[in-house]
């Protein structure tokens, strides 16, 4: 992305100086392979292996961190921030971890800008809209589809009934997916992001780790079918919502979604976000994800703020946050679709249905279809307790009449 961001800065150098009110000049680029070949128009001049030799000279104003990870960009953004230099980051993993956290509170100290909108949804102005149009506006919920690698791979599943393992080689093909997608399919690269927008939209301090994620390896071709039999299209969500006055469920995981709903018209490797306020009532970002050009844009917008700012002798907004109690998992609140693969002999619906009960699941919808001596029960249930609904599935394996747990699925996005 880092060769995208200097070709932007060379090809629209005097808009961004009007835009910015100063010229914007690369004072360095570092690299961690000063032999590798480079696209014609980075200047090799300006590339050093010497990122914190780059960060410490006293010519460079602004600071953009592209380089990932948590070593050695920790210590990098640290040390510009201590200089009072405003930082650039896309760098979700960084931001999503408690020494990222900590960094908000350095850069307050030392009146630095750190500006991380290329982080979450690629080119989508989200966090500015977050952070400044909505800042007055008391947000219930906050949830979209964050990462298109996971997006392309249950919308092509939904739309070719193809399954997980043939998409995942077709979008590692396209380059849509790294050759380990542990990142993506394991849903931690969206947990980053949860966690990040839960500081921005709600005020609360969350780690990337302590948010609740479920991958979507286990999504069978099967279930987006019967999903999307049930009007419903299985979606890749990250949800940040309020769950009382002083607690926030963050969680991140497949879920179906109901057709009418505008993230399930999301396709491919697209990103939305689907915010819900008190008074701005429903409203949806969308646009590219990722991608070298896409991200840079948001970079680009961030570099302007940080030189404005600068200008002006000011910082972005940057509330105090408080430290977030979880919603424990348990205590989830949702619709649930659980496929079951049973024996088809007399008795069995009831035995099954007594569960669910038992258990305080209320069964909204049941559809049947037999085969070869066995029946493919669909259920759809009633808000449920997350702890209900798992003492149901594991008294369910229990019952010698149900042969398998096909999909257990959260419904997101419906009315009750
Ligand atoms: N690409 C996207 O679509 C996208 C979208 C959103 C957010 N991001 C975030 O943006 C960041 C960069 O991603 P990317 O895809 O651009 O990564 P990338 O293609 O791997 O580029 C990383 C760059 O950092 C340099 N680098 C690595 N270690 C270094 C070190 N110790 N000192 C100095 N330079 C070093 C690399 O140098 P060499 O060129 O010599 O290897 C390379 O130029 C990550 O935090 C990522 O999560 C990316």
């Amino acid at each position: 992305m880092g060769s995208a961001l200097v070709g932007i800065l060379q090809d629209r150098a005097a808009a961004l100086a009007v835009q910015s009110g100063a010229s914007l000049e690369i004072g360095g680029i570092a690299v961690s392979d000063l032999t590798r070949a480079r696209a014609p128009h980075i200047p090799r001049d300006l590339l050093t292996a010497d990122a914190a030799g780059l960060v410490a000279d006293p010519s460079i104003d602004v600071v953009v961190e592209l380089i990932g990870g948590m070593d050695p960009t920790e210590g990098l953004v640290r040390t510009a921030l201590q200089l009072g230099k405003p930082v650039v980051t896309a760098n979700k993993a960084l931001l999503a971890s408690p020494e990222g956290v900590a960094l908000r509170s350095v850069a307050k100290e030392h009146g630095a800008d750190l500006l991380y909108e290329a982080a979450v949804a690629g080119a989508i102005p989200l966090v500015r809209a977050l952070r400044e149009s909505l800042t007055g506006e008391r947000i219930h919920r906050v949830m979209g589809i964050v990462n298109g690698t996971t997006n392309f791979i249950l919308t092509k599943m939904g739309e070719q009934g193809a399954d997980y393992t043939d998409v995942l080689a077709e979008a590692q093909a396209l380059g849509l997916a790294e050759r380990d997608p542990t990142a993506d399919v394991e849903g931690f690269d969206a947990a980053a992001k949860a966690a990040i927008l839960a500081g921005v939209a709600f005020g609360y301090d969350v780690a990337g780790t302590d948010v609740m994620r479920e991958g979507i390896t286990a999504i069978r071709a099967v279930d987006v079918e019967f999903a999307e039999r049930l009007g419903y299209a299985v979606k890749p969500l990250a949800v940040v919502e309020r769950a009382g006055d002083d607690a926030l469920s963050v969680r991140v995981h497949p879920a179906m979604v109901p057709r009418s709903h505008p993230l399930a018209g999301v396709r491919n490797a697209f990103n939305a976000v689907f915010i819900e306020g008190e008074a701005a009532g429903e409203l949806m970002l969308y646009g590219q994800g990722a991608g070298g050009r896409p991200t840079a844009s948001a970079v680009v917008g961030d570099l302007i703020d940080a030189v404005r700012n600068r200008l002006a002798g000011t910082t972005a907004p940057s509330p105090d946050r408080q430290p977030a109690r979880l919603l424990p998992e348990e205590d989830l609140q949702s619709q649930y679709y659980v496929s079951l693969d049973v024996t088809d002999r007399p008795g069995v619906l009831a035995a099954v249905t007594k569960v669910f009960g038992d258990n305080n699941v209320s069964i909204r919808s049941m559809e049947q279809e037999g085969y070869a001596g066995e029946a493919r029960l669909l259920f759809v249930t009633h808000l449920a307790r997350e702890g209900d609904v798992r003492s149901t599935i594991r008294e369910l394996t229990g019952i010698d009449t149900v042969e398998q747990i096909g999909g257990v699925m959260r419904i997101v996005g419906g009315r009750e």
